[in-house]
């Protein structure tokens, strides 16, 4: 068997939680690859809403199995707050969730550090979502890290050591912090650890593949954020792409099946970096209070703008894309004209490139379509479409060169609707 990955094309948000949930039917297990509690992956269904950050959005359904890979990184207080709110909402997951031991553990002083290479920054500041994700892949790169196998043996010292080799980094920049709560949860985070299903998981998974079992690789953050191909430096310290799925779980790239790519009918932003779409004006208010743009986990407020055709068609290709997801087509629902990005003006010159810097000098060139101006959300196959909404999937079709195969149209796992289902 094969492994599909769904993976963002932009800068996160896009809508995975919901569409992770509606597959998961489909799925014997669900895994994440790379991110940590930076993600906030929303799922709505049966009038109740939920966030995750770290669990896998397969969790809800059923007995399937459910995999944090080598490749996430895990606050373990953060981890504990989490699962214990989902069980108390009476979602059981001790039996169904399996831990990489080769996850890495972010500390309490990964936290504090990532504050304070932000402040040491000053203007040119990344807006971090303070998780501490860049100091923990920094450790785990230059190979410092505390792993979550490293609970089960010889952990204080590990733990020591790590610590001090950040407090003393930390004096360094003169950075004022108290760990004492944040170590308190920490340490009651490694207990309640534990009790769960600590695996190899790259041995799990094959495993499965193998007996027939399948799998949907659950992305976080967006192609955009990718470490290698995002708009460096801003962006988040992990492979958010298709090859992401491959070292965050040790699959090998023949293990690949379908690659979705899931995208908003617009775009939004949060945190610094450059947006060549961001929009200033009324319309950018508009979509951002129609879509609720803002942060699942910070509450920060997602800047917004117009579709960006010329990074979405870089995404399709750095991830091999094979069928696209269109989310919050409802919120242009009332909106008389709709534009997309189909170039960049890079110093006066026109490009349909994504340029190696898109953070100085480039402009949007924009084309227009008319708005549907039909409420949507209510709808259920793409019959009942209109006319302008099937020229816009069209021409971002003709564009993309994939087929849009799910159109969201509302927050619901009920609100999706699949197209081309003859095929
Ligand atoms: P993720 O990080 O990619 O899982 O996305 P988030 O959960 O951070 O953000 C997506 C937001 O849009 C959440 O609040 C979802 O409930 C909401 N959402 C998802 N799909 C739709 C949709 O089709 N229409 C509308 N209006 N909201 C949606
Ligand atoms: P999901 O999975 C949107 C952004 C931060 C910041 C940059 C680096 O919900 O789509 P980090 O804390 O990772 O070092 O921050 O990346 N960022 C996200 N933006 N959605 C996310 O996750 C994000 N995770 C990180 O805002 O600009
Ligand atoms: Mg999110």
């Amino acid at each position: 068997m094969k492994v599909d990955v769904l993976l963002g094309l932009q800068w996160g948000d896009e809508g995975k939680g919901k569409v992770v949930d509606v597959l998961t039917p489909k799925y014997d297990v669900v895994a994440r690859f790379q991110g940590g509690p930076n993600a906030g992956h929303t799922l709505e269904f049966e009038g109740q809403k939920y966030v995750l950050r770290s669990i896998p959005s397969g969790i809800f359904q059923g007995d399937k199995v459910n995999i944090i890979g080598n490749g996430v990184v895990l606050d373990p207080a953060l981890f504990k707050a989490e699962a214990e709110a989902l069980e108390a909402s009476g979602h059981p997951l001790k039996e169904r969730l399996h831990i990489s031991k080769k996850a890495h553990l972010i500390l309490p002083t990964h936290r504090i550090l990532d504050a304070a290479y932000e402040a040491a920054k000053g203007d040119a500041k990344v807006g971090t979502t303070g998780k501490g994700i860049g100091p923990t892949y920094t450790d785990k790169v230059s190979r410092n890290g505390v792993r979550v196998g490293d609970i089960l043996h010889n952990f204080e010292q590990k733990y020591a050591a790590a610590k001090a080799r950040h407090e003393q980094i930390l004096k360094d920049l003169d950075y004022e912090y108290d760990l004492t709560e944040l170590e308190k949860a920490w340490m009651e985070g490694i207990e309640y650890l534990k009790q769960f299903h600590l695996v190899d998981s790259e041995h799990e998974i094959n495993k499965l593949l193998n007996e027939g079992k399948s799998v949907l690789c659950e992305g976080a953050q967006g192609t955009m954020l990718d470490v290698d191909f995002g708009s460096y430096p801003f962006v988040t310290s992990s492979n958010t792409i298709c090859a992401g799925a491959c070292t965050g779980l040790g699959l090998g790239p023949n293990r690949i099946g379908e690659v979705y790519g899931i995208f908003k009918a617009y775009c939004t932003r949060v945190g610094a970096g450059p947006f060549p779409t961001e929009l200033f004006d009324e319309t950018g208010d508009k979509i951002g209070a129609l879509g609720h743009e803002f942060g699942a986990v910070t509450g920060r407020k997602r800047r917004c703008g117009w579709i960006d055709l010329v990074a979405l068609k870089y995404s399709v290709m750095i991830n091999g894309v094979t069928k696209l997801i269109m989310m919050k087509s409802d919120v242009l629902d009332t909106f008389d004209t709709i534009k997309a990005c189909v170039a960049y003006k890079l110093n006066g010159e026109e490009i349909d490139y994504f340029p190696y810097d898109i953070t100085e000098g480039v402009e949007p060139i924009l084309a227009e379509l008319p708005g549907w101006k039909t409420d949507m959300t209510k709808m259920q196959s793409e019959d009942e479409f209109p006319e302008e909404f099937n020229a816009y999937l069209n021409f971002l079709e003709e564009q993309l060169g994939v087929q849009i195969k799910i159109v969201s149209v509302g927050p619901d796992r009920a609100q999706t609707i699949e197209r081309y289902t003859e095929e």
